[in-house]
């Protein structure tokens, strides 16, 4: 289900054009209940232990389901920051591989915690974001190539299968930000990277607080990260302190108390996105962002994201004169964007349709001293 059919669900639409799923995803009535469930058994029981490493479980399931992956191979994070952290703390930047390659269309905390690496013998090298300029990079002397899948500032989709292929062959591990793309289009983890990362804060229509880091099959025996926790351990409930016994599967990157709640909320979420099937979503989206560009081609904006359906996504992003009071101007207007570098964002998910993006396009219509043309 997709469109009219399920946007009752969202009650944010009863006076809203919400089209910012890639700030947050809009909230539902079945993540709201999953949230009083869980306040619910709180009261009721107290410390539901058991119960919450099954759910923690279920959500490794249905991150796994998402992503083609076996369960065995996602640990379950708390943000991607956490799990990029965890990830390069099992890189030792040794015996001259200590070169990370980054895109200059990554989130912020990829390049952050790329150069905090320069700290542990690290070089950093930003490339541009196609194939060709991360090869020019790339070299045996490189440990990790991160890309994004879609950027977060334009839109645009990278050819990560393209940039992993070069990776592979020059023994480098590759790192794909998966965020602004997993709910929204389909994404098979072990064709695009080494490791894929996300959480639930946008297309996968729940809260901050729930992540994930899918890796390659057989990778995990080859990773052994320094930052950990007691959930990493082989077994969590011997509550042993004698020595660090990393779990045999990705949990070894799994680190303190599952965020419990976020994994309610974060479980309803993604039923959503899994009973709508992602490719069911990707060209509902698929149409309704390609009527979007055409509408703000005749507008004469200029639009940041590719306009090749292959090379875009669910966020669409046109230049702004100034995008702040271009933002300030649709809120007022009841229509929510957001804004990155001088681009508005406006992106589509499953309960956006058509008449959203009459809507969005009248009120650009009418405010077009704020579009760059
Ligand atoms: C591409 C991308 N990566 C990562 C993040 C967030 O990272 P974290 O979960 O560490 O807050 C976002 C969200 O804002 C994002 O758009």
């Amino acid at each position: 289900m997709v469109g009219s059919a399920i946007r009752d669900r969202f009650p944010v639409f009863r006076d809203k054009i919400y089209v910012n799923s890639c700030s947050q995803g809009a909230l539902s009535d079945a993540v709201r209940g999953a949230y009083e469930e869980y306040l619910d058994g709180w009261d009721e029981n107290g410390a539901e232990w058991e119960h919450w490493v099954e759910r923690s479980e279920a959500a490794r399931a249905a991150f796994a389901g998402l992503l083609g992956a076996a369960p065995d191979d996602v640990a379950i994070q708390t943000s991607v920051s956490a799990a990029v952290s965890g990830l390069i703390s099992a890189l030792r930047f040794r015996d001259g591989r200590n070169r990370i390659v980054i895109s200059e269309n990554e989130f912020p905390t990829i390049g952050q915690i790329a150069h905090a690496q320069e700290l542990r013998g690290a070089e950093i090298v930003h490339v541009e974001p196609d194939p060709e300029a991360y090869a020019a990079a790339i070299d045996e002397r490189t440990a990790l190539v991160a890309s994004t899948l879609v950027s977060y500032r334009t839109g645009a989709v990278h050819d990560v299968e393209s940039i992993y292929a070069i990776a592979r062959a020059h023994g480098a591990l590759m790192l794909v930000d998966g965020y602004q793309g997993i709910g929204a289009i389909p994404i098979e983890a072990s064709r695009v990277g080494d490791a894929v990362v996300g959480g639930t804060v946008k297309y996968l229509l729940a809260s901050a607080g729930l992540a994930f880091m899918a890796l390659r099959p057989g990778l995990v025996e080859e990773l052994v990260p320094v930052q950990t926790g007691w959930f990493a351990d082989e077994n969590v409930f011997d509550m042993q302190i004698e020595r660090y016994r990393p779990h045999r599967s990705a949990r070894r990157f799994d680190a303190g108390t599952p965020p419990v709640p976020n994994i309610y909320g974060g479980l309803a979420g993604m039923s959503l996105i899994e009973e709508a099937g992602t490719a069911a979503i990707e060209d509902h989206v698929a149409g309704l962002a390609g009527c979007l560009i055409d509408g703000l081609e005749e507008l004469g904006a200029v639009v940041a994201t590719p306009r090749d359906p292959a090379r875009r996504g669910p966020l669409v992003c046109v230049r702004s004169t100034d995008v702040h009071a271009l933002v300030e101007t649709l809120a007022a207007e009841r229509i929510t964007c957001s804004e990155r570098d001088a681009n508005l964002r406006i992106s589509l998910h499953l309960y956006n349709v058509e008449d959203d993006v009459d809507r969005v396009l009248d009120a650009l219509r009418r405010n077009r001293r704020l579009l760059a043309h």
